[in-house]
C-alpha cells in the first residue's frame, strides 16, 4: 500500500472506509480528476486509469516521482535545515524575485521554488524537491499561491522534520507508474473514462459559509459555475455507464440528490483546517450513481496505520 507524499488541503484519509464501502463490485479503470494529495489514490494503487490536478506544479512533481524517483531523493537529501542560513551557492540567498529580503535557508528555497511563476523557468526535479521540501517545514503543511501564483505560506516550527521519506516515493513511484497523469481541467475525463470505469471526484469544496472557505488550492478559484459544471459532468458520465462517487461539504447534499445520486452526510475531521489550530468537525457529504445493491459494503482497509504526517 503506497501513501501520500504531501500534505494537502482536503485530505481524504478520513473518509477511506465510507469511499470504499460505496465503490461498486468490480469496475475496470479508476480515474481520480482533482488528485491533491491523491489520499485515496495511494491507498488503492489502482491496476490502471488516470490521475489529474490543475495544479502545474503538483503534477509535475507526480510525473517526476513516477520518472525519477531516486533523482528526488538524492535532491531531497541536499537540502539543509529550514532555519540555517541561506547558502550562499544558491540563488536568491539574499533578496528575492521580488526584491524581499531572505531571512534564511527556508525563504530562499520558497523562492527558488517561485522561479516557474515568477521567472518562467524551472527544473522539474528541482521544482519536485522544493514542493516536497516546503510542504514539509512550512507553516501547517499549507498549499497557498498569491495572486501572481507564488507559493506564500511561511516556515513553519518542526523539532525535526522529515523531508526525505525515501520508502514513501518509491512506493508511490510504483503506483504512478500504473496510470496516466494528466494536468487539465477535469472535464478531461470525458474523454479518457470509458463505460464500467469509476470515477472519484474531490472537488475544492463548496464554502460552508463564507467562514469556512476550503476552495483557496491555488490562484485560480472553484466557483459555483464549476460547482454546477462539476455536477453535469457527473451526470453525463452516468449515462455513458461509467460509475461515479463525488465527496463535497454538506450544502451540496440537494443539488447532488436532486440530479438523483445516492447521498448521504458523513463527518469528517478536516486535516487541515482554517485556523490551523485545532480540527473541527464539517459535515460532509458522499453522493454515487452506485446503486445501494452494487455496493463493494466494506471498507478495504484499517485507518490505524496512517501517522498524520
Ligand atoms: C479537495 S482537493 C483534493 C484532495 C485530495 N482528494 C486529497 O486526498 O488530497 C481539490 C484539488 O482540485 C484541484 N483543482 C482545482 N480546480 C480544478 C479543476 N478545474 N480541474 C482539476 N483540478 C482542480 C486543486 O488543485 C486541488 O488539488
Amino acid at each position: 500500500m503506497a501513501e501520500p507524499i504531501l500534505k494537502w488541503a482536503g485530505g481524504k484519509r478520513q473518509l477511506l472506509d465510507p469511499l470504499y464501502a460505496r465503490f461498486p463490485a468490480s469496475y475496470d479503470r479508476y480515474h481520480e480528476p482533482f488528485v491533491g494529495g491523491g489520499a485515496l489514490f495511494f491507498d488503492l494503487e489502482p491496476d490502471a486509469g488516470t490521475i489529474n490536478d490543475a495544479n502545474p506544479r503538483l503534477v509535475s512533481l507526480y510525473e517526476t516521482v513516477r520518472d525519477d524517483p531516486d533523482a528526488l531523493i538524492e535532491r531531497l537529501e541536499s537540502f539543509d535545515d529550514p532555519e540555517s542560513d541561506p547558502d550562499p551557492t544558491l540563488p536568491y540567498a539574499d533578496t528575492t524575485q521580488r526584491g524581499r529580503d531572505v531571512d534564511n535557508y527556508y525563504y530562499q528555497q520558497r523562492a527558488r521554488f517561485n522561479d516557474r511563476p515568477y521567472t518562467g523557468e524551472f527544473d522539474p526535479i528541482e521544482e519536485a524537491a522544493l514542493l516536497v521540501y516546503l510542504n514539509r517545514t512550512c507553516y501547517n503543511g499549507l498549499y497557498r499561491e498569491n495572486a501572481d501564483g507564488g507559493f506564500n505560506v511561511p516556515i513553519g516550527r518542526y523539532a525535526d522534520p522529515d523531508w526525505v521519506k525515501r520508502d514513501r516515493i518509491r512506493r508511490a513511484s510504483d503506483a504512478l507508474a500504473a496510470v496516466d497523469v494528466h494536468g487539465r481541467d477535469f472535464e478531461y475525463v470525458l474523454e479518457a473514462a470509458d463505460p464500467g470505469d469509476l470515477v472519484y471526484f474531490d472537488p475544492p469544496y463548496e464554502p460552508m459559509s463564507t467562514t469556512a472557505d476550503f476552495t483557496e488550492y491555488s490562484a485560480d478559484g472553484f466557483d459555483r459555475s464549476d460547482q454546477a459544471r462539476l455536477l453535469d459532468v457527473a451526470s453525463e458520465l452516468d449515462e455513458r455507464g461509467v460509475s461515479v462517487i463525488l465527496s463535497n461539504s454538506g450544502v451540496m447534499y440537494e443539488p447532488y440528490a436532486d440530479a438523483g445520486f445516492n447521498v448521504d452526510t458523513v463527518g469528517a475531521t478536516r486535516a487541515i483546517n482554517s485556523d490551523g489550530d485545532g480540527r473541527d468537525e464539517v459535515d460532509e457529504v458522499i453522493a454515487t450513481t452506485v446503486s445501494e445493491a452494487e455496493w463493494s459494503g466494506d471498507g478495504q482497509r484499517s485507518l490505524s496505520t496512517f501517522d498524520g504526517d
